[in-house]
């Protein structure tokens, strides 16, 4: 470990044990002092932030030159002539070795800290999503949905640290994580990036991911760890038309009791930024929302971070939303809205030139650009920046380790969801004949799916080409004598191309033929934001024919699903004598999953959101009593106007558990008391496996119609065969509130039903 990294280290634990008021002191002076030395033009610069392919060689701002090399022309215009204060994002949108990064931001740090008047670092921040997304060797885990699968928080506090340690390994010390939207519309491109469509489940999670990247204390000047930011405030999520950055309609009693608790729960865990969502709710664009920017955020949650905004969404004001005549008022109105960070990320001239024109005609106080400042350099100093402006590769000899891939394969071991399983086809007998077919069955790119090594994820196949594709892994696994591989249909293709040649389908149905069982591995390619937006939800045409054709050769067939989002499976899925769930499982992802086929894991994901049967009938588990038409038998399984393929929450093991004796400490409760509800839960099967033990609450009447259940608590507890345990939970009437029609938290007098498993207990609040 070398000498910086020993005195950063020390620094830390110094700090440590200062009391975090003198520290808080201490960082004040400290901006007191800065604050005073500086001129309108080097604050208004702070709150710029620009993508590194502005200061890089290149024809363009759009493009840079590869290998990448910084301009020094252009990098001195930003930093010295705007004193611009921070840079996002790679160029050309590709990953750089932990070495190049470091190239990379020590020259933007040598010339922000050494050449400019000011001497204050660069802020530098990234997307590392699901791991480290630009950073070539780095770890690359499961992405959100995957996590929130496991119910085991744990996954996420390791996800966490892990991330942390890698960014800073390439130099960066700031990450656009964790995606806090509640996933309610399984259209929407980005569902893979949150943590599903529960809200409590998204708090906990999310809690532990900001853990993992701040640490303790959220002492982010330890060198191991990276300030998080929370995104996207709020609301991101639910656009009516399921696509992209377009209007949501959501009341406020809706905001605050479903959308608002994970970031509540972040903003209480200590995090450090939050970013802004790009989107606009009732009408009004968020970014320039008073409302919810200043009034809900700062005043209410008493929020103090950094607050910036999302890509380019100040100029959208005026060119997308028409809420703001000119670019200089779409300035005026987000800054005043609460913005401290503008990510431009390519016109900084214009920026800085209206927002110091603002303050000079009084538009914008000077207040306010000094409240913005105050909160962007506390970050720098929070960060050890000034001391430490970048941290080096070579002090980090865990990068990309066996160690931290470990870490990243049980996460998608616990993940991956059994869904069906007749007959108890898995696991597979050893020595059976396996052909996978499917466009997803031997891309190393549909595991990771977007937001890996670039954008969109569509380098995954040659930068990842060192793991195990699914069939690689199953190869691995069964040994190559027993495992052959056919795509069947690929992506780009059309589906007349293959009924007109009948080239891959014929031979499908031979291979199929010959086999003794088929993994089917279908779902999507990679994809995020605007370029992953859908007209339908239905699984591809043509690989739902592909399944068919498949299908045909009377062979058992295991579908492996590998989709970011729910796609409607409807009319294959009684084809398959097996369905599994592997989400965005990541670069361990398929060796994780010919564990679970080989029965070397037990299962034991948990849908974190409800599986709709139809593309016109999505709801979720928390739905109100009027949308359930019949309940047919199984838990969750409606038919008519709430169609369901599974439930959330659904997901099979290779055991069985059974639930008794659950007992509550009380059953009339006040305000003041304190409910213990516990239960037994059994292993009755034959091997040790892990179950998610889940206590769900009904309010049976309330002043707005309740809903049929919600989640209050969960354990992932793991049991012998035969093994017993007694799980309790505490509860208190908070844990039990809604958000009424004065959008106030209320828990109303009556009965409230206590669920786990098909265990309940009536509750009475007085
Ligand atoms: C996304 C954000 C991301 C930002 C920076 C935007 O397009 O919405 O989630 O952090 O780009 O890459």
């Amino acid at each position: 470990m070398s000498e910086k990294v020993i005195s950063c280290l020390t620094i830390s634990w110094a700090l440590f044990f200062l009391p975090i008021n003198a520290l808080a002191d201490k960082i004040d002076d400290k901006i007191d002092v800065l604050l005073k030395k500086m001129t309108l033009e080097e604050k208004v610069g702070q709150m710029a932030q620009i993508t590194l392919d502005v200061v890089g060689k290149g024809k363009s701002r759009l493009e840079s030159y590869e290998p990448f090399s910084l301009d020094t022309i252009k990098l001195e215009d930003a930093l010295l002539n705007y004193h611009v204060g921070s840079i996002l994002n790679t160029a050309n949108n590709k990953a750089r070795t932990p070495q190049v990064w470091h190239s990379i931001i020590s020259q933007i740090q040598d010339l922000a800290m050494n050449k400019s008047h000011i001497k204050i670092p660069i802020l530098y921040g990234i997307d590392a999503i699901h791991g480290t997304t630009y950073t070539i060797g780095g770890t690359l885990f499961p992405h959100e949905i995957a996590l929130a699968a496991t119910f085991n928080p744990a996954n996420a506090l390791n996800m966490g640290e892990v991330t942390a340690y890698e960014t800073r390994a390439s130099g960066i010390p700031w990450n656009f994580s964790p995606v806090l939207d509640l996933g309610l519309n399984p259209c929407f491109p980005r569902q893979f990036e949150g943590f599903g469509e529960d809200p409590y489940l998204g708090s906990v999670m999310g809690i532990q991911l900001i853990k993992g990247y701040e640490g303790i204390n959220n002492d982010v000047s330890n060198p191991r760890k990276v300030a998080s930011c929370i995104k996207h405030f709020l609301g991101y999520a639910v656009p009516i038309s399921g696509k992209d950055r377009t209007p949501a309609y959501i009341p406020e009693n809706i905001l605050r009791e479903y959308h608002l608790p994970a970031f509540k729960a972040a903003i209480d865990a200590g995090a450090k930024t939050i970013m802004i969502n790009s989107g606009i709710i009732n009408g009004i664009p968020v970014h320039c929302n008073y409302a919810l920017l200043t009034k809900l955020l700062r005043e209410e949650l008493g929020f103090k971070g950094l607050v910036v905004t999302d890509w380019g969404d100040i100029e959208n004001l005026h060119t997308r939303d028409h809420v703001a005549s000119s670019d200089k008022e779409a300035v005026k109105m987000a800054i005043n809205a609460g913005i401290d960070i503008s990510m431009i990320a390519y016109n900084y001239e214009s920026f800085c030139k209206y927002l110091v024109q603002l303050v000079n005609e009084g538009e914008v106080k000077q207040n306010r650009i000094n409240d913005a400042v105050r909160r962007i350099l506390r970050l720098k100093f929070e960060l050890d920046l000034f001391e430490h402006p970048v941290t080096n590769y070579t002090d980090y000899p865990k990068f990309g380790s066996d160690e931290f891939a470990k870490y990243s394969y049980n996460a998608a071991a616990e993940a991956i969801t059994l869904l069906k399983n007749k007959n108890e086809i898995l696991p597979l007998i050893k020595g059976e004949k396996i052909l996978v077919v499917g466009p997803n069955g031997n891309s190393m790119r549909s595991l990771n799916g977007g937001w890996s090594y670039s954008w969109q994820g569509e380098k995954t196949d040659t930068i990842a080409s060192g793991q195990n594709t699914i069939f690689e892994a199953i190869e691995k696994r069964f040994g190559p004598e027993n495992v052959s591989y056919i795509a069947g249909v690929q992506y780009d293709n059309t589906i007349e191309y293959y009924k007109e040649t009948k080239v891959g389908f014929d031979k499908v149905f031979q291979k199929a033929q010959q086999s003794d069982v088929v993994i089917l591995c279908l779902g999507e390619n990679s994809y995020t934001e605007g370029p992953g937006n859908l007209n339908s939800l239905n699984l591809s045409e043509l690989q739902i024919e592909l399944a068919i054709e498949v299908s045909k050769a009377a062979k058992p067939v295991v579908l492996v699903l590998n989709e970011g989002r729910p796609r409607i499976i409807a009319v294959i899925e009684p084809l398959c004598n097996a369905v599994i769930q592997t989400f965005l499982p990541g670069n361990y992802g398929g060796d994780a999953l010919a564990s679970i086929l080989s029965g070397d894991i037990n299962p034991s994901g948990k849908l974190p959101y409800t599986y709709p049967k139809a593309s016109n009938s999505l709801g979720t588990y928390f739905h109100k009593p009027s949308e359930v038409v019949k309940t047919m038998e199984g838990a969750y399984n409606y038919s008519g106007d709430f169609a369901l393929q599974y439930p959330f929450g659904w997901g099979l093991s290779y055991t069985n558990f059974t639930y008794s004796n659950m007992k509550v400490s009380k059953t009339k409760f006040t305000k003041d008391d304190e409910l213990l509800v516990s239960v037994d839960v059994m292993n009755v099967g034959k091997r040790i496996g892990k179950e998610v033990v889940m206590l769900y609450s009904s309010d049976i009447y309330a002043s707005l119609t309740p809903d049929v259940k919600r989640l209050r608590r969960f354990e992932k507890i793991e049991l012998r065969a035969g093994e017993t345990k007694r799980i309790s939970f505490k509860l208190t009437a908070k844990d039990l509130a809604f958000v009424n029609q004065n959008n106030k938290w209320i828990c109303e007098p009556g009965e409230f039903k206590l669920m786990i498993d098909k265990q309940s207990i009536s509750v009475f609040f007085e």
